[in-house]
């Protein structure tokens, strides 16, 4: 496997943290400390922060994101944001079927299908969160779980734009709880994930998609995931939210996990 073949992409998902003035200060602070990246650096923010935070990046190489979007154009949908609403805003990409999501706001392999689709019409980037829950770790169905999350969300993406969908391998027993996943384990269900996107698309487009792991990544052990041939980057939760913590993870990236 060869990493050259692919960007490696450290993306921080902020979830629902931060106000606007919160949102402006860490931009302004991250700024210098990530501006030689040698990776893609995104920070995911709340909606109501989107335009703040786009106006903070602006002409950095920080790529602001969303954490979520709706499958419909518009319509009946109290509470929910379009991909177009996205897009119109400037906002270059999105999280779509976050375990949180899943868990808390009844996200289906449907719906995580429907709203991929609906993000890539409206030109959006997709961060695809997939991960198996613990029990179905323990159960040994891992790969049977990220399988079908994979290959429902992509139903019906062609090959040409897989270029716009990078998948985040996020075990959800090790979301915000300070166990993450070995770096083998990671490496062994990213890998997994390759394949099972080879099956689909054939091995250049395999090669070519970006896999990040997701889950307790932090200053301290990036490095060592982030070195392994199928672990492309990283989706941070917690240690997104602090400057100097999310830009030595940058840079872990960067180095190739070599620091
Ligand atoms: P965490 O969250 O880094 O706080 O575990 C990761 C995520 O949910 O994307």
């Amino acid at each position: 496997m060869n990493k050259s073949l692919r960007k490696t992409v450290i993306a921080g998902n902020w979830k629902m943290n931060k106000t606007r003035a919160g949102a402006k200060a860490l931009i302004a602070e991250l700024i210098p400390l990530v501006k030689d990246a040698g990776c893609d650096v995104i920070c995911c923010v709340p909606f109501t922060d989107l335009d703040a935070a786009l106006l903070a990046a602006k002409g950095t190489n920080i790529m602001i994101g969303a954490q979520n979007c709706h499958w419909a154009e518009s319509g009946a949908f109290t509470g929910e944001i379009s991909a177009e609403m996205l897009s119109e805003l400037g906002v270059p990409c999105v999280v779509i079927g976050h375990s949180e999501r899943r868990q808390y706001f009844g996200e289906t392999d449907e719906t995580v299908n429907r709203r991929v689709r609906a993000a890539l019409d409206a030109g959006l980037k997709v961060i695809l969160c997939v991960g198996e829950l613990l029990h179905q770790r323990e159960n040994g169905v891992t790969e049977e779980i990220c399988s079908m999350q994979v290959k429902i969300a992509l139903k019906g993406v062609a090959a040409e734009e897989l270029g716009n969908i990078i998948i985040a391998y996020e075990p959800v027993w090790a979301i915000g709880t300070g166990k993450t996943a070995t770096a083998e384990q990671a490496e062994e269900v990213n890998g997994y994930i390759r394949a099972v996107v080879e099956g689909l698309y054939g091995k250049a487009a395999a090669d070519g998609v970006t896999i990040q792991y997701g889950g307790s990544m932090n200053a301290q052990n990036a490095a060592e995931l982030l070195k392994k041939p199928n672990v492309d980057g990283g989706l941070i939760g917690g240690a997104s939210l602090k400057a100097q913590d999310f830009a030595a993870i940058v840079k872990a990236a960067g180095a190739g996990g070599d620091i």
